[in-house]
């Protein structure tokens, strides 16, 4: 159940809150954003995104430290652009995101690529840009990069994703640092892995890398991969191959509905005091964060369609659907659901409880379920925590579509993606 007090104001939301009866995003009025540009629609604040980042860069002051944006979470051009202008490098996982974040003006040389099925055609095209580090998350990977480097008259500089065997504490399919994932080279198999990348001529050894999974919400599960990765690096200096960098991945989670993970610079805190009493103080750092620089600095707004009520269940039907916000779909994700305008009543009218569904032909096509609302037809909502995993993940699915996107800065609202037509949806399609 989900009853709104907006004088409490909205989780994890700094920059997205009411003003009396209107839910804003930084100056930018939301009821004020469907009669231009219809629903569902995006709208992000920049000024979230780039406190979010200021808690890592807090965290890192006076360090070596690379932070990479795991584009992932959300790869709108225009969302890049604002990480790029603030210094980030990127984390990559396809072709498709190299090409689309060097089109948002993202330096080459600060852009990593990981992911555990490259194509040769892929590796290619980032040697060929002149890409940070690949990281390879298999030997033969490591065959294959060497291989299409050298065909290019380059190295390919490496860093091979290791599997620290860590349980995140988060939803099986976001979690990725345990033995039975596909993701990233096991423990046992590192030292062999990195003696066998340093033999290759077309690769060079960089550095080394996990990623234990997404939307974690405790500190141990970091300090613990950091200590295994730490031994690891141990044992492959030892074996005279030199770590220049260490990337501890992404993974911190935001406050969806009660979360209470630690804030990036307090973890961040946490973490390097482990590296300095280790003796790693000094070296290069590199994260991935993804979720949590974008996550709570979106929301989605969609209109209310219809009320169906029912004898087991009542159902508020909205414009926006499972291809538009898959997560609730996929692993029963929650986002808090509120209206645009909140009347500030006497409390008397308590609405009922609803189901939030969309218009897409499956049961599985849910928003939100159980939710007290005051609600009818007409009205906007906002689904909160909209900003990653949900835009990146839109599919055409039921012909809709893909929504457009708002950039709010301060008191203006800038279209971003226009929304798709139809005809968008089919134009690369052709009769036989
Ligand atoms: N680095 C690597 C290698 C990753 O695989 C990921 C996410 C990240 C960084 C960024 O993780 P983050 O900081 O965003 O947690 N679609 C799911 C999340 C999938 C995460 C996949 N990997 C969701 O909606 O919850």
């Amino acid at each position: 159940m989900n009853a709104i007090d907006a004088s409490q104001g909205l989780p994890g939301q700094p920059h997205i809150a009411y003003q009396g009866e209107q839910l804003m995003v930084e100056g930018v009025r939301l009821s004020d954003l469907p009669r231009e540009h219809g629903t569902p629609l995006f709208v992000y604040s920049k000024a979230a995104m780039l406190s979010a980042l200021a808690a890592y860069q807090r965290g890192f002051a006076g360090r070596k430290a690379q932070i990479c944006y795991a584009m992932k979470a959300n790869s709108t051009l225009a969302v890049l652009q604002v990480f790029a202008e603030a210094g980030c490098g990127f984390d990559t996982v396809s072709g498709g995101e190299l090409a689309r974040v060097l089109a948002a003006g993202a330096d080459p040389a600060k852009v990593i690529f990981s992911g555990v099925g490259k194509t040769r055609a892929e590796m290619k095209q980032a040697l060929q840009v002149g890409i940070g580090c690949f990281n390879v998350e298999s030997e033969a990977e490591l065959d294959v990069l060497s291989e299409v480097a050298l065909s290019l008259g380059k190295q390919a500089p490496v860093s091979l994703r290791v599997n620290p065997n860590v349980d995140a504490k988060t939803h099986p399919y976001i979690s990725t640092g345990l033995k039975g994932n596909k993701f990233g080279i096991a423990h046992e198999d590192a030292l062999r892995a990195y003696q066998h990348a340093a033999r290759l001529p077309g690769l060079k050894v960089v550095g080394i890398d996990c990623h234990i999974g997404s939307q974690i919400t405790e500190t141990t599960p970091y300090l613990d991969a950091m200590d295994r990765v730490l031994d690891l690096v141990a044992e492959i200096e030892a074996a005279g191959i030199p770590i220049a960098h260490i990337d501890f991945g992404g993974g911190l989670g935001i406050n969806y509905n009660g979360d209470t993970p630690p804030d990036a610079d307090v973890l961040w805190a946490q973490l390097l005091a482990k590296l300095d009493a280790r003796g790693y103080g000094e070296r290069q750092i590199m994260i991935e964060p993804g979720r949590s620089l974008v996550g709570n600095a979106g929301v989605c707004l969609t209109e209310v369609l219809y009320l169906k009520p029912g004898e087991q269940k009542n159902f508020c039907i909205v414009d926006a659907a499972m291809n538009d916000l898959p997560r609730p779909a996929m692993y029963q994700a929650f986002h808090q659901i509120v209206p645009v305008y909140l009347p500030q009543g006497d409390g008397s009218g308590a609405g009922a409880v609803y189901d939030i569904v969309g218009p897409v032909c499956e049961s599985g096509d849910w928003i939100g379920r159980d939710r007290q609302l005051q609600v009818q037809a007409g009205d906007t909502l906002a689904v909160l925590s909209a900003g990653a995993y949900c835009m990146s993940m839109a599919s055409n699915y039921n012909t809709r579509g893909r929504a457009a996107e708002i950039l709010v800065d301060g008191s203006q609202a800038h279209l971003i993606r226009q929304r798709e037509s139809a005809f968008d949806t089919f134009a690369l399609e052709q009769l036989v």
